[in-house]
């Protein structure tokens, strides 16, 4: 099966190039100005921009909290990331105390099955000791080699030392970890208090985790990376006082890894005033316009290295299991549909960012750090086909209504975009065509290999 893009400009990191792709049997077979060999299935991509598959480096399908579960799974959030351009998406499987990695991993590919677009798995632990260090190696063997550890939540958090051992440990396994970044003990404190003033509506949320909140943590990651002496990745970033403290790190020389998601960078803390303040309940909470300037200016200045989505999606019904308390409210928004159009219009568009930082940020960054590139992120003479085509001229408005996602709201509602997804392509197969889902199921898993540290 061949398929040809024709006309094209094809973005990549180092550049953007007029040029046709052709793809065979589910790889890219050549890049070149013109390509006149005959295809079965030609796609004509004249003004539009040609990116390797876009890669959502954080989501939470099918996550089970106890009180609920989230309300996309893989199926319905797999047909949403596509329809948005993303090709892959790394979830997170969810170790709970007492149980394996193992079991977590079998756990989550399962869950996995029908998907419609690429996932690979990083996996999140809650426990630290000789039975849980010994499974790294094991997931390694399985393509798994990003792991996340929380400051927070009662179920998931590992005190500093445990943080300082396994981050040594998965480093000398050529691992990558990612730490969820806040002072849980601080924001408890603030919670009670907060509460015993009365203060326990959606409004109350954001002050009971304000900035310094996540800087300290981040502050004391850096400094227990720096003791370890393995690079450190910071996961949704949402403060300039974060950003700060990985300043100072990187002017220390340390290696340090950034990622931040949409709802940081175009939403702030205004939203906690609105009749229905609980679809914005995610934690890091949204902040100040001035910090969404300066995670922009970071991310045109080449400091924060991915964009993923933290799709965590409730519905109403489930968000008002909280009884309208901030604190019992569950955590977290739907975005992964959104993602490519929020970046292109509030990154590029605005002129924060370049075309191929988008590219970067979208894809490739993600790609090398997480062990797949040059397979995917790249489009190279035999990386994966996984491809999406964006027409700049497309205009949208974001709503849960034409979402895709499983799921009643949309932190995003109403907001205008520029620019739409056309067609996608993963593994070769057509999946979306005309921005409309022309066929399911077609993801793979990503066996992962080791971390390109890119920044060492
Ligand atoms: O509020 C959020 N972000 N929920 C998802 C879980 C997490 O903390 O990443
Ligand atoms: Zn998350």
């Amino acid at each position: 099966m061949r398929t040809l893009i024709q006309n094209g400009t094809v973005v990549r990191s180092e550049g953007i190039q007029r040029a046709d792709i052709l793809i065979e049997n589910g790889f890219i077979k050549r890049v070149a100005t013109s390509i006149t060999q005959p295809a079965d299935e030609v796609i004509d991509a004249e003004g539009k921009l040609v990116f390797a598959g876009f890669i959502d480096t954080h989501t939470h399908f099918d996550l089970d909290l106890g009180v609920t579960i989230t309300a996309d799974n893989f199926v319905t959030g797999t047909r949403a990331a596509v329809l948005g351009g993303t090709t892959t998406v790394l979830d997170f499987a969810t170790q709970d105390r007492g149980t394996t990695m193992q079991d977590a991993l079998d756990l989550w590919h399962k869950k996995a099955e029908g998907s419609s677009c690429n996932y690979g798995f990083h996996m999140a632990i809650s426990e630290w000791n000789g039975e849980r260090a010994a499974e790294v190696e094991r997931m390694v063997a399985q393509g798994v080699t990003s792991f996340k550890m929380y400051m927070v939540y009662d179920a998931m958090r590992l005190n500093d030392g445990e943080i300082y051992a396994a981050l040594k440990h998965m480093n000398a396994l050529n691992c990558v970890a990612g730490v969820h970044c806040e002072n849980y003990d601080i924001l408890n404190e603030r919670i009670h208090e907060l509460n015993s003033e009365g203060r326990r509506s959606p409004a109350a949320h954001p002050l009971s985790r304000p900035n310094e909140v996540e800087a300290e943590a981040v502050a004391r990651l850096m400094r227990i990376a720096q003791l370890a002496k393995t690079p450190a990745w910071v996961v949704h970033l949402s403060t300039k006082e974060g950003l700060d403290e990985v300043r100072r790190a990187r002017a220390r020389g340390q290696e340090v890894y950034l990622e931040t998601c949409p709802q940081y960078l175009v939403l702030d803390d205004t939203c906690y005033s609105q009749p229905d303040a609980e679809k914005f309940i995610m934690s890091p909470p949204l902040r100040k316009p001035a910090d969404e300037d300066r995670l922009l200016s970071a991310m045109g200045d080449g400091e924060i290295d991915f964009i993923g989505t933290d799709h965590c999606s409730f519905m109403m019904s489930q968000k008002a299991l909280g009884g309208g308390e901030f604190s019992k409210t569950p955590n977290g928004c739907a975005g992964v549909q959104n993602r490519p159009q929020l970046i292109y219009t509030y990154g590029v568009k605005t002129g924060r960012i370049t075309l191929p930082q988008m590219a970067a940020l979208l894809s490739e960054n993600a790609a090398r750090l997480f062990g797949m590139y040059p397979h995917k992120g790249a489009l190279l003479e035999g990386a994966d086909a996984d491809v999406t085509i964006y027409d700049p001229e497309g205009r949208g408005v974001i709503s849960y209504k034409t979402n895709a996602h499983h799921c009643d709201n949309s932190p995003y509602e109403g907001m205008k975009v520029s620019g739409r997804i056309s067609d996608v392509l993963v593994g070769g197969a057509s999946v979306v065509r005309d921005g409309k889902l022309v066929r399911e199921g077609a993801g793979r898993f990503v066996f992962r290999r080791a971390a390109q540290r890119y920044r060492a």
